[in-house]
């Protein structure tokens, strides 16, 4: 494995940096000496992260432009390139959802979260992989989401546009292979950002992340993890990661059950909210910088919440396991 423990001088490109993931990654590269490239829509934006990382001693060129034009992704390759004479790293991280349940979502909302969220991380790749190819060096970095390795309901378009990313980035990684140029990915549980103060809605209710919540630097502190050991998939969480993983491995049906049952309930809540359209097709003002307005969930409680979902792995294993001897004893 490929290791960079030393990342100062390196340069990335960042994009979604404007809020969330993007601009807390930017923050913990840049703290670890990587040069920045910050790309988005919203300019005011990206100059409040930059001011931020010069105040940190950083580097940061401002880029903006939007992840579906054809013209920004190359562009921001190239302003990149002509700054720093290189790119090392991009991080993929833009992205919208739309929240409604498939039947009512517009046909645009559901091409508009794919060209975003799945078609924008492919359109940097092939922008920068030619970059990569001449250094003979370079790391596609994609923040993914743990709904591509399971689902939820009223994110349908967002949940196929996040399974097709990550299905991409596992096909390009065996094609990469021996090249020099990584791939690695971050699976992102729910976190903290200003997602949901900024997307769009068809329920007329404020949307909010299915719980737990996680705090945005979990993510940001494992991309910077990934830019030094690349070529990984990185699950940062426990409860909504690893054990996740674990659990809809061993008995598939019930995280499908409990999230078919309560998932639309646990994404909303009562507080009336018109919001149509967000900032799926234009940016919005509202949801700048790392954090939003849903909290994380304190740790007292995702560890109660980890020891009841032990109880039930525990007695589902102990119902396999009965079940298992009734069996063998039928039969013998
Ligand atoms: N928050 C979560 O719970 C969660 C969970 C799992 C995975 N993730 C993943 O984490 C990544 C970051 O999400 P986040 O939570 O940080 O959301 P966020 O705060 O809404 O950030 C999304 C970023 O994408 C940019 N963006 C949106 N449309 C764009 C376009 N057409 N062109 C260029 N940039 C565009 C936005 O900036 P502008 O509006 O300025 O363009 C913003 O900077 C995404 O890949 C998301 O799928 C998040």
């Amino acid at each position: 494995m490929a290791r960079h423990e030393d990342l100062r001088g390196q340069v990335a490109i960042v994009t979604g940096a404007s809020s969330g993931v993007g601009w807390q990654s930017a923050v913990r590269l840049a703290e670890a000496g990587v040069r920045l490239c910050v790309t988005a829509r919203r300019r005011f934006a990206l100059e409040q992260l930059r001011a931020e990382v010069l105040r940190r001693g950083g580097e940061c060129l401002v880029c903006e432009g939007d992840v579906t034009a054809q013209e920004d992704v190359e562009r921001v390759v190239r302003e990149c390139v002509a700054r720093y004479g290189r790119v090392d790293l991009l991080v993929n991280a833009a992205a919208v959802q739309s929240y409604g349940p498939f039947e009512q979502l517009p046909w645009e909302h559901i091409t508009r979260v794919f060209d975003v969220a799945c078609f924008g991380y492919l359109r940097f790749a092939r922008a920068v992989l030619p970059r990569f190819r001449e250094q003979g060096h370079g790391h596609l970095l994609n923040v993914q989401s743990m709904l591509a390795s399971g689902s939820a309901p009223l994110l349908s378009a967002y949940s196929a546009a996040k399974h097709a990313t990550l299905g991409w980035a596992q096909s390009l990684e065996m094609e990469l292979a021996g090249t020099g140029i990584h791939v690695s990915n971050v699976m992102v549980p729910s976190v903290s950002t200003p997602m949901f103060d900024h997307a769009p809605t068809l329920l007329d209710r404020q949307p909010v992340p299915v719980p737990p919540t996680y705090d945005v630097d979990l993510v940001a502190r494992a991309v910077v993890r990934l830019a030094k050991r690349p070529g990984r998939t990185s699950v940062p969480a426990f409860l909504q990661g690893r054990l996740m993983l674990w659990l809809n491995g061993l008995a598939p049906s019930v995280g499908k059950a409990v999230l078919g049952r309560f998932g639309a309930r646990m994404q909303t809540t009562d507080t009336p909210l018109a919001r149509r359209e967000g900032n799926l097709f234009s940016p919005v003002a509202q949801g700048v910088g790392p954090r939003g307005s849903v909290p994380p969930t304190p740790a007292w409680l995702r560890f109660t919440a980890t020891l009841g979902l032990a109880a039930l792995a525990g007695g589902v294993l102990g119902g396999a396991a009965l079940g298992a001897r009734g069996v063998a004893r039928a039969v013998r």
